[in-house]
């Protein structure tokens, strides 16, 4: 992992860079390339605008690590209110959460109350919830309550980290459920004992993790496999994948982050994939920020440049 790599997701972790950070309008300006805004609407509104583009979406309010059982409800309430609003609005639109939003670092069967409260409101308007995966001192715990919620609420999935060791052992133990997984190569910060540090490794986890969905033995569970990247070698490879097995493009989906590869997005769309979009909206966006500035440190140019152009 790169020196800077490292430095800017331990800043992601630090609440005095935060507190900052998110006073400062360059920044914000910065921000703005990948969340449309703050606000639910201005969230609805770049969703309608993919729509007209052939794109379906996700959508996430930022959180993360809330510290009373108030703050939780407030989540589950906003997305009680989100789905009402989806309601007639002609999108194609899922929900994804994180379980520390909810609740997972107070009490673990608060967390699976609140995720079956908002996957029922899900399935209720014939839609999807997703959990994200977070930091890997929560993996057994995520992985807990999706098995236990899913066993009640069929329309649930979950992301697995490619760069986790792990991974491909958790995958074969849920696979038997028919789940749907959400693969991704993994944001965190994690010691080279349970995640691989070298990218050649997990891209190649990953592309094993994607064809082991895409397999007759997991398709026939009901697995579903949603192909999260933007990298054009997973892209392709996954694409590769699915011709050799003659899986069909609707079988399964690509989801790409709003504002990050555009032409891409574009391009899957053309060659008749589906394609959804993350569209995260809220004001905590800090740690998710700093997360994104570690994926491709040239990112900090557009903070520098925001800086100059303010
Ligand atoms: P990689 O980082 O190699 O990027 C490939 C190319 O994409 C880059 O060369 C660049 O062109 C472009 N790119 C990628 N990131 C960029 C950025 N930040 N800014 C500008 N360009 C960028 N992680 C996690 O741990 N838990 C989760 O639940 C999720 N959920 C999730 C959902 C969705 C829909 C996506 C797309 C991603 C996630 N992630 C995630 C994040 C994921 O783990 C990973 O960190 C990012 O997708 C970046 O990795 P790529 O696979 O895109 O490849």
């Amino acid at each position: 992992m790169s020196v800077l790599r490292n430095l800017l997701l331990a800043g992601s972790e630090n609440p005095w860079l935060r507190e900052q950070a998110t006073r400062q309008r360059f920044i914000r300006r910065a921000v703005s390339r990948f969340m449309p805004g703050e606000s639910f609407d201005e969230a609805l509104e770049a969703a309608q605008r993919l729509r007209r583009q052939g794109m379906s979406t996700i959508l996430t309010i930022l959180g993360e690590n809330v510290s009373d059982r108030a703050e939780a409800l407030t989540e589950v309430e906003h997305y009680d209110d989100v789905l009402a609003r989806l309601d007639g609005s002609g999108l194609d639109a899922e929900i994804s959460v994180k379980l520390t939003h909810l609740g997972l670092d107070l009490d673990l069967d608060f967390t699976c109350e609140n995720v079956e409260k908002i996957a029922r409101l899900a399935v209720a308007r014939n839609t999807r919830l997703w959990i994200d995966m977070e930091g890997s001192a929560y993996t057994d715990q995520t992985i807990e309550v999706y098995r236990r919620v899913k066993a009640r609420v069929p329309n649930l999935g979950i992301a697995l980290q490619a760069y986790l060791r792990r991974t491909v052992a958790d995958l074969e133990a849920l696979l038997p459920s028919g789940p749907a997984v959400r693969v991704v190569k993994g944001a965190y910060r994690e010691p080279d004992a349970i995640a691989f540090p070298r990218m050649e490794d997990t891209c190649r986890s990953y592309l094993a993790l994607c064809e082991r969905l895409l397999s007759p033995e997991a398709r026939k569970a009901g697995a579903w496999l949603a192909v999260a990247t933007h990298d054009p070698r997973m892209l392709g490879g996954v694409r590769d994948l699915a011709r050799r097995q003659s899986v069909p493009n609707d079988a399964f989906e690509f989801a790409l982050l709003y504002g990050i590869r555009r032409d891409q997005q574009l391009e899957l769309v053309r060659a008749g994939h589906r394609v959804r979009v993350l569209i995260s909206y809220g004001t905590h966006w800090f740690p998710w920020y700093m997360r994104r500035l570690a994926e491709r440190p040239a990112n900090l140019w557009f903070v520098a440049r925001s800086a100059f152009a303010g």
